[in-house]
């Protein structure tokens, strides 16, 4: 293949580099594009072919339904390693031995207490704000309590910020749930595992024990690993972008997750949820709402189908529909919405409408399904999207400031006014 793209302006040819990644992935290099063609620039709303970054984290191949974090296939992460182990490859770039995940459960452990403090600010919401604008408040927050920057070049300085936000995430998470269910502010038990303690932290009640549900645990460690990183995602590139200011990393973090509350994103799988409720509501008739999904003149989309990458099967979305089919069985749960999304799926997949477009469901699809049935609050399936990002933001993040990467700063076509003469307030 060629090493160089030609282009063709006003009669002037312009060399440009392609580079090629490991996956052979190939990108025109346009990073001298203004300077040489005299200010042409490229203009791709929604960067459906821009490259924003050069990435060694997270491999995807929406065509053939391929992810990968660090070169490990999603799937055997799934079925053979935890949350925790994730969150270390992820961010540090390899497995970690026995010796370092004992460790770094250990040091996140030191640090999953929350200033006391954190509790007033939390108090001054009210019930009904969503958890996603308290968790995003919260994130943002603690750079209030933790206000010294980190040293990207320090690996320990860096080490010491990951497992401070690794511990303390977790206890926003769920003080941000229970604030809504009205129970009081708790901690979890040292004793337990990253995501055992997670639950515990989530519906511990102050009157009894909290009692761990094996299925339960296991479904939530597989969620969090297949939401825990997917390259440069709308939330991501905000990460990437607000730090590439230099901005720290909570402050980044609090964006990504405003970022992520959009319902095109992953305030999906709450929206999932509604859509299902509101279908129920209107008597349960799914050929209608698909027939809805359809006509163009409608605005009304399937929410938990198709992707902006995945033009095949979301292979997160093969790996939850089984664990969700665990969850209701194991736990004996018949629930209408639930046997509406079940229809709602399989007539999907065998509509031409869907087909055609490749739209199949999401993860997004099936993890409301999973947190309905674990009982966890619709307006809190975001925020355990941002539970599980957290290791890959993080991760992103340092990577890009680690390749000292410049400011993020794009572009535009201008196309308003040209310039006008300034009529005085009387004129006009
Ligand atoms: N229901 C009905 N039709 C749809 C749907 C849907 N959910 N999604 C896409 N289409 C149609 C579009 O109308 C369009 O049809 P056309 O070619 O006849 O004009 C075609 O499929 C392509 O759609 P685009 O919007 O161009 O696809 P894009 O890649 O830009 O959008 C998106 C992807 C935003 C995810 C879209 O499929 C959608 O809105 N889905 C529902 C929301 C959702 O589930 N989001 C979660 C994404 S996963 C995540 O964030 C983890």
């Amino acid at each position: 293949m060629s090493k160089t793209a030609t282009l063709e302006i006003n009669g002037q040819k312009h060399e440009f580099p392609l580079i090629t990644g490991t996956e052979n992935e190939v990108a025109i290099d346009i990073k001298t594009l203004r300077g040489a063609t005299g200010g042409v620039t490229t203009i791709d709303p929604g960067y459906k072919n821009t490259g924003s970054c050069e990435s060694g984290i997270t491999f995807l191949n929406g065509e053939e339904g391929i992810l990968r974090y660090r070169g490990y296939a999603i799937e055997d992460l799934a079925d053979k390693a935890d949350f925790l182990e994730v969150a270390y490859l992820l961010i540090f770039g390899e497995l970690p031995t026995k010796v370092e995940l004992e460790k770094f459960h250990a040091d996140i452990k030191e640090e999953s207490v929350v200033d006391d403090d954190i509790k007033k600010i939390l108090d001054a919401f009210p019930k009904a704000a969503h958890p996603m604008g308290v968790l995003s408040s919260l994130t943002s927050a603690l750079t209030a309590f933790n206000p010294s920057s980190v040293n990207v070049d320090s690996e320990e300085d860096m080490y010491k910020t990951v497992v401070k936000i690794m511990g303390k995430f977790p206890v926003l998470v769920a003080w941000a749930m229970r604030k809504k269910s009205g129970l009081p502010l708790n901690y979890g038990d040292d004793s337990l595992g990253y995501v055992e303690n997670i639950l515990k932290m989530m519906f511990g009640k102050p009157n009894g024990e909290y009692t761990q549900n094996k299925i339960l645990v296991n479904a939530l460690d597989k969620l969090l690993i297949l939401h825990a990183d997917h390259e440069q995602n709308c939330s991501t590139s905000t990460v990437r972008i607000v730090g590439s200011s230099h901005a720290g990393l909570f402050a980044s973090l609090s964006a990504g997750i405003s970022a992520l509350w959009g319902p095109l994103h992953g305030g999906a799988n709450q929206a999932v949820l509604e859509m299902l409720e509101a279908i129920k509501e209107d008597g349960g008739d799914t050929k209608k709402f698909m027939a809805k999904a359809k006509d163009k003149a409608d605005p009304f989309r399937l929410m938990g189908f198709g992707h902006r990458v995945y033009k095949n099967f979301d292979p997160r979305a093969k790996i939850i529909k089984v664990a969700a089919d665990e969850v209701l069985s194991d736990l004996g749960i018949e629930d209408p919405v639930l046997d509406i999304a079940k229809g709602l799926a399989s007539e999907a997949l065998s509509d031409e409408y869907f087909v055609k477009r490749k739209l199949y469901p999401n993860v997004d699809f099936y993890s409301g399904i999973i947190y309905r049935a674990m009982g966890i609050p619709v307006e809190m399936f975001t925020v355990m999207f941002a539970l599980g990002r957290l290791p890959g933001w993080i991760a992103q993040w340092k990577e890009m400031r680690a390749r000292k990467e410049p400011i993020g700063r794009p572009r535009q076509i201008y196309i308003g006014e040209n310039h006008r003469e300034f009529k005085t307030i009387d004129n006009r």
